[in-house]
């Protein structure tokens, strides 16, 4: 069943829980996740980078690759197709194509200008039903200055986005994407206000490397979207790797592509758990 995310992610808001976002680069991942969060009778959001949109082909190919696999494989649980990072143009193709979901992310615009693309893109999506995420200040990646207090999202500004009528909002409190140096330091006071201040769910990039409790303490400061993408990519790379070393013979690309599936369902496993209500 593909659907919004917008009633999920106020109930994992509101049942203290988090929806698990899991980044898909082709077909296999795509049927990896999907038969795992089956089989775990877990709700799923694929997220997609406009970049791994291009790599599978286009919107339409990753719509349909998702809708056939639903199908095909009896999918039952809720889940939602979710454009990740989305430029303004993006979303619409997105939308059009077929994605139940995306994000604007204009957060290296002026804010007004931020603010005013997510309108016109909440706009379209209303229409049809869409989910809309936005993004404010800036979630870097690992090599960025954490201690620039201007990439951190203000309160003040979190509510002027919630005006445009997005779903939920993705502040930039710390988190980075790709590997961390070091621990991540996320800024919990911050997240608890932009929750109070805007009653939105709220949205953590970055979701790999983060230790466990503190991805609970943020589910407690209001996450209910977590987003996972490089610790699906070292494990499943550690398992194609170990084969490829282990057997020089092998040339099969089911054999190779899939000597990753193990690992790769494994972290989904885990992350589906650690974001349950326990
Ligand atoms: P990681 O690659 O750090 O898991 O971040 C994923 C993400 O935030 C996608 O939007």
């Amino acid at each position: 069943m593909l659907i919004n995310a917008k009633q999920m992610m106020i109930d994992a808001k509101d049942g203290h829980y988090a929806i698990p976002h899991f980044n898909i680069n082709n077909l296999e991942w795509t049927r990896y996740i999907l038969e795992e969060c089956q089989e775990l009778d877990e709700p799923v959001i694929l997220g997609v980078s406009e970049g791994a949109v291009k790599y599978m082909g286009g919107y339409v190919t990753v719509a349909n690759i998702v809708r056939g696999l639903v199908q095909d494989l009896d999918i039952t649980i809720p889940v939602v197709l979710h454009l990740d990072h989305g430029t303004y143009e993006g979303c619409f193709k997105a939308i059009d194509a077929g994605f139940t979901s995306v994000m604007y992310d204009g957060s290296r615009l002026p804010l007004d200008k931020n603010i005013a693309n997510t309108k016109e893109v909440v706009n379209y999506a209303k229409d049809k039903n869409i989910s809309v995420e936005a993004e404010i200040g800036a979630i870097g990646v690992a090599k960025e200055n954490l201690d620039n207090e201007d990439i951190y999202t203000k309160v003040e500004d979190a509510v002027k986005m919630k005006e445009t009528g997005i779903d939920f909002l993705a502040p930039a409190l710390g988190s980075v994407h790709g590997i961390y140096k070091g621990e991540p330091k996320l800024d919990f006071t911050r997240m608890e206000e932009i929750k109070e201040a805007t009653g939105l769910p709220l949205v953590l990039h970055g979701g790999s490397g983060i230790p466990d409790d503190m991805i609970r303490h943020a589910i407690d400061c209001g996450v209910a979207k977590l987003n996972v993408n490089t610790d699906l990519q070292i494990a499943w790379t550690k398992g194609v790797r170990e084969l490829l070393n282990l057997d020089e013979e092998v040339y099969d690309p089911r054999k190779v592509i899939g000597a990753g599936k193990a690992n790769l369902q494994q972290v989904v496993k885990d992350k589906v758990e650690l974001l349950r209500n326990k």
